[in-house]
């Protein structure tokens, strides 16, 4: 995926449905129907801020079949870098955006016997598009949705309606949390988990599960969170024979988009494998924060996935 491959849409609703969470619908300027998608989609929103582009991944909570627009939610980030701000705050009525193509990194397997789903607060949406795919399919499933209190808890019509009784709410400031441990000990065998939610959840129901016994093909999990900042530094990219600057603030894949270059990416977010770069020289050290590559692709420090990893380093050349 890249930028020439983003396709033009118009914001025809906003609704802020939580005290930090909105509701946008995009549909294609001009009409007609958006490219087919399956429940657990995400797209990439590409924001032409001040002085800078973000590109944002966010699930598709919309039905699948539903394609003349598309339907996300924005939880405003308190240390946004500038993305949820500007969905926020600029984005209205009628404005365009650009938005990548979707892509499931996230689906619902095929073959499981049943499925347990795990939201944590804005995690909840790319459960939304995957009630509608599930509705009908005769396979059983539980959805456990867990927010702060019942202000915060986003959809629980479309929720109540689409899931009935395989909903499960709980709420912490009632002192509600999800059994994690009696969840993942009784399940029947042919069981998938899917989790989408804060790191910490994410974490800890991939470790719960683990010492379940749960084999990993049957635990799936996805989590948006901004690339991590770090200390700036200079990349120089052999091809395309350009230095380009890194600040603290932004990651190394943005870096070189503004400075022109383009790199694949479908996640943003570490996971994908689609900006694997390989790197050429280094004096310093790469500080890696992906789940893609293994420990020991780490250790050799002749790749960086740019999206979410940066360096650490006095000198860095790069294969782009
Ligand atoms: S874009 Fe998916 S790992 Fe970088």
């Amino acid at each position: 995926m890249n930028d020439a491959q983003t396709l033009a849409v118009e914001v025809i609703g906003i609704e802020q449905i939580t005290p930090l969470i909105k509701h946008f619908k995009l549909a294609p300027i001009g009409g007609g129907s958006l490219p087919a998608f399956s429940g657990g989609s995400h797209i990439i929103v590409v924001m032409q801020g001040a002085g800078r582009v973000h590109r944002n991944p966010y699930s598709l909570l919309s039905a699948p079949h539903q394609l003349d627009n598309y339907e996300i939610g924005v939880r405003r980030m308190e240390e946004s870098r500038g993305g949820s701000h500007f969905m926020h705050d600029t984005v209205k009525l009628g404005s365009r955006l650009e938005i990548a193509h979707p892509v499931n990194l996230f689906g619902l397997d095929k073959i499981a016997r049943k499925h347990v789903l795990i939201a944590g607060g804005i995690g909840i949406t790319p459960f939304l598009a995957q009630l509608e795919d599930l509705h009908g399919a005769g396979v059983p499933y539980e959805l456990h949705y867990s927010v702060r209190s019942s202000e915060h808890a986003a959809f629980l019509d479309r929720l109540h309606r689409r899931a009935g009784a395989n909903l499960y709410m709980y709420h912490d400031d009632e002192g509600r949390t999800i059994p994690f441990e009696t969840l993942l000990a009784n399940q029947p065998l042919g069981t998938h988990v899917y989790v989408c939610g804060p790191a910490g959840m994410i974490k800890h129901v991939i470790g719960t599960a683990q010492a379940c016994g749960w084999p990993d093909s049957h635990i799936h999990w996805e989590q948006f969170s901004a690339p991590p900042g770090g200390d700036a530094f200079d990349v120089y990219l052999a091809r395309s024979k350009i230095s380009v600057h890194v600040p603290p603030d932004q990651s190394l894949l943005e870096s070189i988009e503004a400075a022109g270059v383009e790199v694949p990416y479908l996640c943003r977010g570490g996971v994908c494998g689609f900006c694997h770069t390989r790197v050429l020289e280094l004096e310093g050290e790469l500080v890696h924060n992906d789940h893609f590559l293994s420990d020991a692709d780490k250790a050799r420090g002749k790749s960086i996935m740019p999206c979410v990893s940066r360096a650490r380093c006095t000198s860095l050349v790069l294969d782009l």
